[in-house]
């Protein structure tokens, strides 16, 4: 009876034990997520981005795994003295636009790679993501680090990039907010997600040192000055305490392979993003495809090997109209991120959402206010047609101006993507080949393409979309 009583006493205490052993490993690490103040209305968006443009100019750090936070990408890097050299390393050394023209024959070999890569399907149904991604990608990694990187390793980068943006969110809810229990249960993605740092690091420094090697032994850059390049000449101050930026330091490579990552991303997924967003509105919309193509062929000369280059884009106002209306509909990034003290919250007649006087999260929210009513006629219709002369957003561009905003798909205020010349070329000159070598029609027995979007780390289509091609000069 005794033994019986012990045993049971025992079997008791490991249940209450176990119980609070799950409690804990449930509980701990359980940090509420900052409530945001969400903006959708263009009005107040302006106040906040332009009007108080200095106020709100950090954004909140995001959860990335460890390693990742040992070293800052622009994106991340707190306003001050770090972000402006970095920053202005990459406007004013890469994405100049003075550079774009020397970055033609790059642009040039990428789309002659994807029309001969669709050509292969056409006539016929294609799914254009997998093919338009690769083109995108080995032109992004030539900007990034010059000529000469090995194919596999391109790939390699490539399937990187890709894991870590289409898993971000899920995987940084993981980081941010869930228990231990939780990543136990996910060990798996858990595991990947936290050596995305150390397998990138693996595929970019070898090939960062062989180009330190090859500057050594020509004492310089060949060719055409890389990204990479610029970030091994680069110095940035060694404290941002240090308003003048007296003392200065070179990049660590944990530095550089942070900031090559943010390029890969950044140049090609909201390119891809977009090129494949506004293909889709071309197959709904044949009329005005037809215009767009006619505005092509009678603007550029179809000649071997001529594409459409930057300076044609000038002459091409159709092309930009459609471009706009698609960023308009369907942003590449779908929300600006500030963090803001919770006087300067209080400046724009936002009650700050914190008590204890820790910064308060703004979210903008791009989409909602490129669809707003108070900012747009029929908001949800693609209609190009509002951005050319005499229609309700001629005069709107791609980055709102001081004192109205209606748009924002590059964002506003000092944070505003230094990318915005490269990626209206980018997608102008994709779209320009797509739509003059391919007629974009609708999959047979369907009457749509779904539309339906996927929030990753960038904004995309959830089903890719897929077409039906042909060749321009077939007729059907
Ligand atoms: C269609 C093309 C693109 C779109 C729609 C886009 C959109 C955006 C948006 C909305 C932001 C946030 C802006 C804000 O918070 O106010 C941003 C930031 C940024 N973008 Fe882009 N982007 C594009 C292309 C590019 C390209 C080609 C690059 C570089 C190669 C780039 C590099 C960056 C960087 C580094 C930031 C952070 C800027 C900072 O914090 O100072 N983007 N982009």
């Amino acid at each position: 009876m005794e033994l019986l009583v012990v045993q049971l006493l025992l079997t008791l205490g490991l249940a209450v034990l176990l119980f609070l052993a799950i409690f804990r490993l449930t509980t701990r690490n359980s940090r509420p997520a900052p409530t945001p103040t969400v903006v959708t209305d263009p009005d107040i968006a302006r106040l906040m981005l332009s009007d108080h443009a200095d106020a709100f100019s950090n954004r909140p750090t995001a959860h990335y795994p460890a390693d990742f936070s040992e070293s800052h990408s622009i994106n991340s890097v707190p306003y001050g003295p770090t972000w402006r050299a970095l920053r202005a390393n990459l406007m004013a050394d890469i994405l100049h636009p003075t550079r774009l023209g020397l970055l033609l024959p790059f642009r040039q070999e990428a789309v002659a790679a994807l029309i001969a890569n669709l050509s292969t399907q056409a006539p016929g149904e294609a799914v254009v993501r997998n093919s338009l991604h690769a083109a995108a990608f080995a032109l992004t990694v030539r900007i990034c680090f010059g000529d000469g990187v090995g194919e596999c390793y391109v790939r390699a980068m490539e399937r990187e990039v890709l894991q870590f943006i289409t898993t971000f969110v899920e995987d940084s809810a993981l980081l941010a907010g869930s228990s231990r229990l939780t990543r136990l249960l996910h060990w798996r993605r858990w595991l990947r997600f936290s050596g995305t740092f150390s397998r990138v690091s693996k595929i970019v420094l070898p090939v960062i040192a062989a180009q330190q090697k090859s500057r050594r032994t020509h004492g310089g850059t060949t060719g055409i000055r890389s990204y990479v390049d610029s970030l091994l000449d680069l110095r940035v101050p060694v404290s941002d305490d240090d308003a003048m930026a007296t003392s200065k330091r070179p990049l660590t490579d944990k530095e550089i392979v942070r900031l090559v990552f943010e390029f890969l991303g950044a140049n090609t997924e909201s390119t891809v993003s977009c090129v494949e967003w506004t293909l889709a509105h071309l197959a709904i919309h044949p009329e005005i495809q037809k215009k767009l193509r006619h505005e092509i062929t009678s603007t550029v000369p179809h000649g071997k090997g001529t594409l459409v280059s930057e300076e044609s884009l000038h002459r091409l106002p159709y092309l930009r109209a459609v471009i706009l209306e698609s960023l308009r509909l369907h942003s590449p990034v779908p929300l600006i991120l500030r963090d803001v003290s919770a006087d300067d919250a209080a400046i724009c007649g936002t009650p700050a959402a914190s008590a204890d006087g820790a910064p308060v999260l703004f979210v903008a929210d791009i989409r909602e206010i490129g669809r707003s009513t108070k900012a747009w006629m029929d908001p949800d219709k693609f209609c190009p047609e509002r951005f050319l002369a005499g229609g309700e957003a001629e005069g709107v561009g791609p980055v709102p101006g001081p004192k109205e905003i209606r748009m924002l798909p590059f964002g506003a205020g000092r944070r505003y993507c230094p990318g915005v010349g490269v990626g209206m070329v980018q997608v102008g000159c994709f779209l320009a080949a797509l739509v003059r070598e391919f007629e974009w029609s609708l999959p047979a027995n369907c009457d749509s393409i779904d539309l339906t979007e996927f929030r990753a780390f960038f904004m995309v289509m959830k089903t890719p979309l897929r077409a039906r091609i042909t060749p321009h000069t077939v007729t059907t």
